[in-house]
């Protein structure tokens, strides 16, 4: 029964395989890429109905500028599409979009479709959707660790008042722990993703290619979730 499943508060989900999804078809990768923001698309409207408060979605690393520049232009150019038209449906669902990644080097017009779409949603009190743009896990913690010690060395912060607490808040985003880490296309790696975030997440690594990974998919992750044990380091 649905109603009896346990919904993880902060999911994270590694959107790969948009690449190979397209190929195996004959099309071209950016195919793949429009089909992967539509499945994103339906994914966040069907997890914000089933309750869950935070989702966190990996849509660009640190490393994909190692790209060829047309598959970097294609991937900026349909996030400025996604950002400014196509999200419309998620923001009728009340889903809060926020992004964790650095600024630079992405171009002003990228910069400015994300900072409307998180102006425009900054209200809304459903689903968080985190929204990883030009993130890098190492990068996110060498960003946080400047933060702080700057904050340190102006004596805002006392070196032996730092907590667990304090590094969070100095992440992109201070969010709950990730709970769950859905990896799509079979690859079983974290691929930079959230490392500091995920230390207590259970990780489920479906063979499905993203652009396919729909409703069905999702729930059956969610009932994959349900059949883990979480012990937090404790003998339950
Ligand atoms: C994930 O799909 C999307 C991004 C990294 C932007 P890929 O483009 O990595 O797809 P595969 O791994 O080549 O199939
Ligand atoms: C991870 O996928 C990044 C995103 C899904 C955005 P990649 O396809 O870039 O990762 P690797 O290169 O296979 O590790
Ligand atoms: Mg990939």
């Amino acid at each position: 029964m649905i109603e009896d499943l346990v919904i993880p508060t902060h999911i994270g989900i590694i959107m790969d395989g948009n690449g190979r999804w397209a190929e195996r078809r004959g099309l071209s990768r950016s195919m793949g890429h429009r089909e992967g923001a539509n499945t994103l698309k339906k994914i966040c409207i069907y997890a914000e109905k089933l309750g869950v408060k935070y989702l966190s979605v990996y849509a660009f690393s640190t490393e994909n500028f190692k790209r060829s520049k047309a598959e970097v232009d294609f991937l900026m150019k349909l996030c400025i599409e996604m950002f400014s038209n196509e999200f419309q449906e998620i923001i009728d669902h009340n889903v809060r979009v926020v992004f964790s990644g650095r600024r630079e080097p992405l171009t002003k017009k990228v910069l400015k479709a994300m900072d409307e779409i998180t102006e425009k949603t900054k209200n809304n009190t459903s689903l968080v959707l985190n929204i990883c743009f030009n993130y890098g896990g190492q990068t996110e913690l060498l960003d946080m660790t400047k933060k702080i010690s700057s904050e340190v060395l102006k004596g805002n912060i006392q070196v032996e008042n730092i907590t667990l607490d304090t590094l969070s808040s100095y992440l992109y985003q201070d969010l709950p722990p990730l709970d769950f880490v859905i990896r799509t296309s079979g690859e079983q790696r974290l691929s930079n993703f959230m490392l500091y975030q995920a230390s207590y997440a259970e990780f489920y690594f479906p063979e499905v290619l993203f652009p396919d990974f729909l409703e069905n998919e999702f729930m059956e992750a969610i009932v994959e979730f349900n059949k883990r044990t979480r012990k937090f380091g404790g003998n339950v």
